[in-house]
């Protein structure tokens, strides 16, 4: 195995959208949590971003933008690699070896390929179905130990692990197999217009998520709307869905437990619960937004992260690829 002297924490975010509550407690918020003691390593995934089509100058914005929310959300970087998976073409070039070591039967089997192709119907690229695999390049590149990530990207995490073990095999020991990092707590926030299903970046009806760029009014407003059961008491029980999101949340944001927002809420309503959700929500994420809105005035600053980032990592994918290619048979150039 590779020689290292710190753990690898690795974790992606696609540019596809602007960025809910969803992705910064599930995930973000998180990362910053390696910064001291391990190698980190995080990635704005624009390759994955175009299995679904892309406008070229709305992608190329979010990039920027998503590059910018690292930061604003506390991950520096002199401490963290912080990086554009397409400034970096050994992701690729890893995706299509693994590809050779990924079956078709599971692929077939992820649940996300199987949503997005419904969502889809008139787009079903191969890029969208071996999504996984440039995922499974993306963490194996980087010897990654931990992938600190939402419970809906497990799936595609134990087959980055059943990739990397196959892989290990075949030619002997030659990827860490990564562990999933996924605080129960935020695994999964739910929309808010329906609390059965999950909080998504792309969802089109604009009351189901909150931006971490919204606005303070439109924070409280979104909350105030939040679809919830007709019944009144703030208890986190089965049946009671909505309240049990909105409470995740608020615990999130308050570090309160759910027994501590109960006796909180004890004799209180509805809208008054929400309406401290609300704001316990928008004044945590005041000050990432300030420091967002000064990194977007900033590019120059932007692209000299991205390009360090670039060659720190590009460092690091490079020792894989060489040991890769030397195991699979490949020759080299010499020149
Ligand atoms: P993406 O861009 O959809 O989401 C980024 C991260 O946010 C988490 N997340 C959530 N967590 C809790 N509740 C939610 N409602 C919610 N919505 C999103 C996701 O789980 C994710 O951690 N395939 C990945 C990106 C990726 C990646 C990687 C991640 C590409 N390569 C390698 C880890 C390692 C994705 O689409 O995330």
């Amino acid at each position: 195995m590779m020689y290292k002297d710190k753990k690898v924490v690795f974790s992606g975010v696609q540019p596809s959208g602007v960025l809910t509550i969803g992705n910064y407690l599930g995930a973000i918020r998180n990362f910053t949590e390696f910064s001291d003691e391990y190698l980190c390593y995080y990635c704005v995934v624009d390759e994955h971003a175009i299995t679904v089509r892309q406008t070229p100058a709305d992608l190329r914005r979010r990039t920027y933008e998503t590059l910018a929310l690292y930061i604003a959300c506390g991950l520096d970087p002199e401490k963290n690699t912080l990086f554009v998976q397409s400034h970096v073409s050994a992701h690729a070039e890893l995706a299509w070896i693994l590809d050779c070591f990924t079956m078709f039967g599971e692929l077939s089997r992820m649940t996300q390929f199987k949503d997005k192709s419904a969502k889809n119907a008139d787009n079903i690229n191969a890029g969208l179905f071996t999504y996984p695999t440039l995922m499974a390049a993306d963490i194996l590149l980087y010897q990654t130990d931990m992938v600190p990530v939402g419970v809906d990207q497990k799936q595609h995490l134990e087959l980055a692990r059943d990739i990397a073990e196959r892989f290990n095999s075949v030619f002997g020991d030659t990827f860490v197999v990564p562990e999933p990092y996924i605080p129960k707590a935020t695994a999964k926030i739910m929309s808010l217009a329906d609390p059965s299903k999950k909080m998504s970046k792309s969802d089109e009806n604009e009351n189901a998520t909150v931006r971490i760029l919204d606005p303070k009014d439109v924070i409280i407003r979104k909350f105030k709307r939040a679809v919830t059961d007709s019944g009144s008491e703030i208890k986190y029980e089965d049946g009671k869905e909505g309240i049990k999101n909105l409470m995740s949340i608020y615990g999130a944001f308050t570090g309160k437990t759910m027994d501590e927002i109960e006796k909180e809420f004890d004799g209180k309503g509805y809208g008054e619960f929400k309406l401290a959700v609300g704001e316990a929500c928008a004044d945590k994420l005041a000050p990432v937004q300030s420091e967002f809105a000064k990194l977007m005035n900033d590019k120059a600053y932007l692209e000299d992260v991205m390009a360090k980032g670039a060659e720190n990592a590009g460092r690091a994918a490079v020792r894989t690829m060489s040991k890769v290619r030397r195991k699979i048979g490949f020759t080299e150039a010499k020149r």
